[in-house]
């Protein structure tokens, strides 16, 4: 897949997977990173599939309607990507921290409920529930920071319930986190984010 990796300065710290949102590259969150975690490593891909021109992760019939069964192989394709990176550039495999926006939260997400153990945490920006009726690992240990905008047009605000309370029963310590806005990336959450991050993992 294509990707950018960079070192961090402190190689106890997780490495940073940044997945941007539809129409985006591995060069979006790159300044998002450094505002979580200037000292992280980051393994920042861009996803495989061509929507129109867009990048995105995984394929959708439209708007907020996945293709479940793309949703399911790409997912399979990033968590073999990491594990290669991790063996090419070095970095611990059991200590990747997920940051991803829209639809990079949401193949994210889907790396937590398809692949035990692919995630050590994950910063979850205005995420859906990937998909319904499956039983998710257990994610005891696996922090979640959700953040989202109470009046997102893509996300109704029970889907974003939905998820939170899909995490918890799978064990996870998730801390939802609500902006009054909608669908766009707000200062204050990114901010929550950050001292979510020093609190679990610095
Ligand atoms: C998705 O398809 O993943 C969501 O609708 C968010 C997005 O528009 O990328």
């Amino acid at each position: 897949m294509k990707h950018i990796y960079k070192e961090g300065k402190e190689p106890h710290l997780p490495t940073l997977l940044l997945l941007h949102g539809t129409g985006g590259d591995e060069r979006d969150l790159l300044a998002l990173a450094d505002m979580i975690q200037p000292h992280a490593s980051v393994l920042s891909v861009k996803g495989n599939v061509n929507e129109k021109g867009m990048a995105r992760f995984f394929a959708r019939l439209r708007e907020g309607v996945f293709d479940e069964e793309d949703l399911v192989f790409r997912t399979g394709e990033l968590n073999s990507f990491i594990d290669e990176s991790a063996v090419k550039y070095g970095f611990d495999r059991k200590n990747v921290v997920a940051l991803g926006y829209s639809n990079g939260a949401n193949i994210a997400a889907s790396l937590m409920y398809h692949h035990e153990s692919a995630l050590r945490g994950g910063i979850l920006f205005h995420a859906m529930v990937p998909r319904r009726g499956v039983e998710i690992p257990d994610l005891s240990g696996v922090p979640v920071f959700i953040g989202a905008g109470k009046r997102d047009p893509l996300i109704p605000l029970p889907e974003t319930e939905e998820l939170v309370r899909n995490l918890q029963e799978a064990n996870s310590p998730v801390t939802d986190f609500w902006t009054d806005g909608g669908h766009e990336l707000r200062k204050e959450e990114v901010d929550a984010a950050k001292e979510w991050f020093e609190k679990n993992f610095n």
